[in-house]
């Protein structure tokens, strides 16, 4: 059984993995408004993404015999001011998200509670792929600077993202 500290806290990242489902389907909209589909496909398969980590929180707690328990979903910012911009809020985002995951992981180690360190360490792999993954995008941004070539070419090669399977 889960102690009620790390259920909560497992609670709350269910919460904050749909908030980053939701800012990326954002994201998403604004680059299919901005005619770049590649990188709205990119963000469109974040969105996914995003969710089944909120699924991964969902399964463990019931798998644990712990409540679910589903709050609202803050809402997202819809207004952006550039590609560059966009990738730099998700980089910044992740880098969020992996000291959320490192304090549950902290909870967890305090309590001896194997199960869900064993559990968060599918969670700690993947937050260095996420934060790489939107780092490299901001670092290409950058060297594209205000070329509208080299943008086109960026979105197009974002836009062969596939999708991953787990
Ligand atoms: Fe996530
Ligand atoms: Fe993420």
């Amino acid at each position: 059984m889960l102690s009620e500290r790390v259920q909560n806290a497992m609670n709350n990242q269910i919460t904050h993995e749909m908030h980053s489902a939701y800012l990326y389907l954002s994201m998403a909209a604004y680059f299919e408004d901005q005619s770049l589909p590649g990188m709205a496909r990119w963000m469109r398969l974040q969105f996914e993404e995003e969710k089944e980590h909120a699924l991964k929180f969902f399964d463990h707690l019931i798998d644990r015999g712990a409540r679910v328990k589903l709050q609202a979903i803050p809402a997202v910012e819809v207004d952006f001011a550039s590609p560059l911009q966009i990738f730099e809020k998700a980089y910044a985002h992740e880098q969020k998200v992996t000291g959320l995951i490192n304090d549950i992981y902290n909870m967890a180690r305090e309590e001896n509670d194997y199960a869900s360190m064993k559990f968060l360490d599918w969670f700690i792999e993947e937050q260095v792929e996420e934060e790489k993954s939107t780092g490299e995008v901001v670092a290409w941004l950058k060297m594209v600077g205000d070329s509208p070539n080299g943008l086109l070419h960026l979105d197009h090669r974002l836009g062969k993202r596939k999708a991953e399977e787990d």
